[in-house]
């Protein structure tokens, strides 16, 4: 017998609307935005916004920003530095997460898609509801944790190798690109910690201050949090700082299978 599994009826992005250009742009460019508004009852849609090329920044977010300042000012995203620090104006654009306020426009070919982070719940728009992955966060206790007071009068120092270790590690901005690339974060995301939380908890495992190795090690050894990381390495080679999540992952698996 064949099963047939329908989507809900609402879950079906529809064509939105369509916001012309000016008659006087000459280099246009259409970016289809993903669009859903919790306070009503539509399905989400994609608007088909066209921008003049000549009249605005480099970058996708230069262009949505354009567009909330001069066409449609209910359009809703998540940007703060707008130089790739912040990690807030991540999604989707031309199929591969990413940071929009770094993303060329000119490097995409055709329309460009944007739609928001794959496989969260959206709050609005573009924006993911990360409240799930900031707990998750803070259950690895993303802190310095030490139990031998610092020596009198001076902070914990590191030899320069000691502080090599955190190389690869500190940059993480937790901009979720990666964890929401990864299929197993997709469809465990309740209870695996997805590649951006096991990156930061190695970091403090890799911290030579940091004196909570074995209680994080502990914490990380189940079949859930940990390990249903299968390597599939779409974390890596979607992270827009070019980290390496899955190398992390591999290192506290190692450090757990060792100490054993
Ligand atoms: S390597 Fe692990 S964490 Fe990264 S995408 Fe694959 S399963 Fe997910
Ligand atoms: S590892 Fe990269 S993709 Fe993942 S959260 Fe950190 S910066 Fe973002
Ligand atoms: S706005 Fe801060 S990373 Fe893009």
């Amino acid at each position: 017998m064949m099963v047939e599994f329908l989507l809900p009826r609402n879950s079906r992005v529809v064509k939105g609307k369509h916001f012309a250009a000016p008659a006087r742009a000459r280099n246009v460019k259409t970016l289809k935005v993903y669009r859903w508004d919790p306070d009503k009852d539509d399905n989400p849609r994609l608007d088909s916004f066209e921008v003049d090329l000549d009249d605005c920044g480099a970058m996708v977010l230069d262009a949505l920003i354009k567009i909330k300042d001069e066409t449609d000012p209910t359009l809703t995203f998540r940007r703060s530095c707008r130089e790739g620090v912040c990690g807030s104006c991540a999604m989707n654009i031309d199929g591969v997460n990413t940071l929009a306020c770094i993303k060329r426009i000119e490097e995409i070919k055709g329309e460009v898609k944007v739609y928001p982070l794959p496989h969260m719940e959206v709050v609005k728009d573009l924006v993911p509801d990360l409240e799930g992955a900031y707990a998750q966060y803070a259950s690895i206790e993303p802190w310095l944790q030490t139990e031998t007071p610092a020596p009198e009068g001076r902070e914990r120092l590191q030899s320069t190798e000691e502080r090599e270790r955190l190389d690869g590690l500190w940059e993480c901005i937790l901009c979720f690109c990666c964890s929401t690339a990864c299929p197993s974060y997709w469809w465990n995301g309740d209870r695996f910690l997805g590649p951006a939380i096991l990156l930061q908890a190695y970091r403090w495992i890799a911290d030579s201050r940091d004196e909570a190795t074995t209680k994080r090690l502990d914490a990380l050894e189940d079949p859930f949090r940990l390990y249903r990381c299968h390597t599939i390495m779409n974390c890596t080679n979607t992270c827009p700082k070019g980290l390496n999540p899955a190398k992390a992952i591999a290192e506290i698996k190692k450090l757990i299978s060792t100490r054993r």
